[in-house]
């Protein structure tokens, strides 16, 4: 039986200039470079410039990642931004992409679902592709994740980065097997009773302020081992593919131990799983696609292989999704 798969054709990625190390925030909070080692594996993040925007990150990152896969901003016909820090309330952060792209008239919109927000884009992004509503589409994850920091928490304000990723995707004709090349399936959860746990503490239509992010980190990590495993054996159940077979886990990169717990849980052996966690720390919906990104250029992600990409974050949202590239 022939079906139209989403092809992932190229991914690029791009980090801000400004590296920060965790001995420059053991001198702004009361924290040391060992602790944020041992408990989290981060050594230093990146941080956007002053004037530097969301949008400026995701233009990067989409450029290269279009220029890879051999298309020009104006054969994007679909941008979908996941961020939870976008240049302004409206419009899309995707159409102010669209607009420095260059692209031309098309659909473009933004995807909220703060740290699982890629897996949740390329999920919606499908919908178009697989559908022939799109023959090119740009899927992005963007973060300025410093803009939302309280910088006297050391409970969150060492954790989190900056950067964007993207993926060119397009539709693919394949046999509705597990040879076909493009997302073979996926499973998204959200669980809104569990919103106290990670959320920011402010918004348009409550305070009027851009708000600062509040993690019970303790029990956000709890939830991230133990649900995720269910979510990426959905995803493989849906894909027709046994974790056994997957040849890169791409998680989204919160913290080691979670990226370990989790592969733990799941039998899946430690050289596998793809960590970008100590030089890009936490950059929510951009970590996918920049761990993705650093794997494809460093030669161990090929084409034909099987990846499975993993995220949880404010909602709670969490899910997985599995794609041949
Ligand atoms: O992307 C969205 C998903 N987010 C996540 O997945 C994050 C999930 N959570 C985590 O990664 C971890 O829970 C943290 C890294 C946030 C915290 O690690 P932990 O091992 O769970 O530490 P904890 O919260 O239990 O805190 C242990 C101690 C506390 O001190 P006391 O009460 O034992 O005296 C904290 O106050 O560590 C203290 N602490 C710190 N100490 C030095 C917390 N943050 C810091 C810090 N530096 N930055």
């Amino acid at each position: 039986m022939s079906v139209t798969r989403s092809a992932i054709r190229s991914v690029g990625g791009y980090l801000p200039e400004r590296v920060v190390t965790n001995a420059q925030l053991a001198e702004v909070v009361d924290t040391s470079d060992e602790w944020i080692r041992e408990r989290t594996g981060i050594h230093e993040r990146r941080r956007i410039g002053e004037g530097q925007a969301t949008s400026d990150m995701a233009v990067e990152a989409a450029r290269q990642a279009l220029e890879r896969a051999g298309r020009s901003a104006a054969d994007v016909d679909l941008i979908i931004v996941a961020t939870t820090t976008p240049d302004l309330t409206f419009p899309a952060t995707a159409a102010i992409v669209q607009r420095k792209l260059g692209a031309p008239v098309g659909i473009a919109f933004d995807v909220q679902a703060v740290c699982s927000g890629f897996v949740y884009a390329l999920s919606v992004a499908d919908g178009f592709v697989a559908r022939g509503l799109s023959k090119c589409a740009l899927v992005i994850g963007a973060e300025a994740m410093s803009r939302l920091m309280d910088w006297t928490d050391r409970g969150t304000c060492v954790l989190f980065g900056d950067g964007a990723g993207a993926v060119v995707l397009e539709p693919q004709e394949g046999q509705g097997g597990t040879a076909d090349q493009g997302l073979l399936g996926f499973a998204l959860r959200c669980d809104g009773t569990k919103q106290d746990l990670l959320y920011v503490d402010g918004g348009p239509s409550t305070t009027g302020t851009v708000g600062h992010l509040r993690m019970a980190g303790q029990q956000v990590f709890r939830h991230a081992v133990i649900n995720i495993a269910e979510a990426v054996e959905a995803a493989a159940a849906v894909a027709k593919v046994p974790v056994a077979q997957i040849d890169w886990f791409i998680p989204h990169q919160a913290n080691q131990r979670i990226l370990a717990g989790v592969a733990h849980r799941l039998g899946v052996a430690e050289d596998r799983v793809i960590s970008t966690v100590a030089t890009h720390a936490n950059t929510s919906a951009a970590s996918i696609p920049l761990a993705m990104n650093t794997a494809v250029e460093d030669g161990r992600i090929k084409p034909g292989q099987m990846l499975l990409m993993e995220a949880m974050g404010g909602g709670l949202t969490w899910g997985a999704c599995v794609v041949r590239l």
